[in-house]
Formats: structure tokens, sequence, C-alpha cells
């Protein structure tokens, strides 16, 4: 099975950065309350990692807020890299781009970091255990890396795959794996870590999208709270991960 992840290239002409996704407030603002402590002066020196940064739209909200931050980027896609070095000409702090793959421990730098946040990318690896691994290393002591994305409330971990209707080749996508609680608790045991889950509550609505099945879209439940879906038929619980040593 040929397994490959191309739906990334949506980000080359998606404006994220002028227009912020709900989670990335949530984010922020879990960030802020148990790791900046309201993001007081003494706090926001900071050196902060974004894995699968895209071109920069997480990193450019948090810059917003924290213009002292030292913030560093990392993609595996050159093409996205290059538009976030593009927009850092006149920045006083650019970001430092790095180009590497989370799951190769030979294509990491040799830095740590007080905080490292992977948003939307864990489901896109059959293994989450080397990827954590990897972001652990480069964790300072009394670091903490934020992991947003959807996982399993239920006692199984899911590999899903998918290619178009009609399409003949042995090319299959991932993106959507979904890891269980169960098991990211136990690792974090394992290696004595510790670690809490979030359950994040959409509060907008998103339209289906005509053209690309793959991106999510919500349906009003009769409580009142958004269900989110995709065209795999999944259903996505999503939560954010806090793991610190
Ligand atoms: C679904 S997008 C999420 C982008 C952004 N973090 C967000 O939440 O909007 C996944 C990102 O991870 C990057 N990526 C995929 N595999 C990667 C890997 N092995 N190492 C580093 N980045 C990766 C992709 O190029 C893409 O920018």
């Amino acid at each position: 099975m040929n397994i490959e992840r191309t739906h990334d290239k949506l980000y080359l002409k998606e404006d994220y950065k002028n227009n912020p996704k709900e989670y990335f407030k949530f984010v922020k603002r879990e960030i802020e309350k148990d790791f900046l402590t309201g993001g007081k002066k003494e706090y926001c020196n900071f050196k902060m990692l974004d894995v699968g940064c895209e071109t920069g739209s997480f990193l450019t909200f948090i810059r917003r807020r924290y213009p002292e931050a030292d913030l560093w980027g990392m993609d595996i896609m050159p093409e996205l890299l290059e538009q976030l070095n593009a927009g850092q000409k006149n920045e006083e702090k650019p970001f430092h781009p790095l180009l590497a793959n989370i799951a190769d421990n030979a294509t990491l730098p040799d830095e740590k970091f007080d905080l490292i946040s992977m948003l939307g990318v864990i489901s896109i690896f059959d293994d989450f255990r080397p990827v954590f691994t990897n972001l652990l290393r480069m964790l300072e002591e009394n670091g903490r890396a934020y992991i947003f994305g959807i996982f399993n409330p239920e006692n199984l971990d899911i590999l899903i795959k998918s290619r178009p209707s009609g399409e003949k080749e042995d090319k299959w996508e991932t993106g959507w794996n979904t890891f269980s609680i169960a098991s990211i608790r136990e690792y974090c045991k394992e290696m004595d870590v510790r670690c809490e889950f979030l359950p994040f509550e959409l509060g907008i609505d998103i339209p289906k999208h005509a053209d690309d099945p793959l991106r999510s879209w919500t349906l009003d439940m009769m409580d009142g709270k958004k269900l989110i879906v995709n065209g795999l038929q999944l259903v996505h619980h999503f939560y954010l991960l806090k793991i610190w040593k």
C-alpha cells in the first residue's frame, strides 16, 4: 500500500493568518493559562517550535501577542516554508524555518524549546510513539508540548486511508488516523511524563466544501453542540493534549 499526504497543498492558497482557525484561539488560551500565566511580561521571552507550521499561520497568531518570543517553524513541505520565509522580510524577529520530518530523528535540530505546538499533524502518522519521543527530546526540562487533533475516547487505535473514487493507482491519502486516549496515557506513563486531554467544542458552523470531501464540516445537534464530520464518514473528537516532563 502506497501511503502519501497530498492534502496539505491547500495551505498554499488558504489565508489562516488573517482568518485564524478557531482552535488557534483555544490552544493559545490554554498555553497562556497554564504556561505563560496570563502573558505576564516576564514570560514573554519564550522559545517555541510549531511542528507542521505550514506557512506560519499559528506562529503569526502567537507573535501578534508575543512579539519578543523566539519562534521556530518546522515543516516537511519546502514550498510551505518558502511562503513562511517570504512573509518575514520586514519582521523585526523573523521565524526560524526548519525543513525536517518530525518522525525522523536524524532530520531534527539539536535545539531545545520551552514550548512545542503540533496542531492537526499527529493523525498523519501510523504510529504516534516515535513522533512523541522526538517531541519530548526537543522539550526543555520544564517545557510543555501542546498537541491538538482527533483522539479516540474509546479504547481503539484506528488507521484510516482513502483515495478518490475511480482512482486506479495504489495511492492512499493519510491524515485521519485516530489514536486512543488510553494508548497515549499508557505511552506517557512508560515515558514518565505527565499528560492531560482537554476536549474542544467548535462554536461556529463550517459549511461543506463541495469540491473536497476530506475537509471537515459541522452538523447541528439537538443539544446545540456541533458535530464535526467529513467525507470519510468520521465523527471527529477534537482534543488538546498537553504533555510535560
Ligand atoms: C493538516 S496540516 C496542519 C497545519 C497547521 N498546523 C494547522 O493546524 O492548521 C499538517 C502540516 O504538517 C506538515 N507535515 C506533514 N508531515 C510532516 C512531518 N513528517 N514532519 C513535519 N511536518 C509535517 C504538513 O506539510 C502540513 O503543513
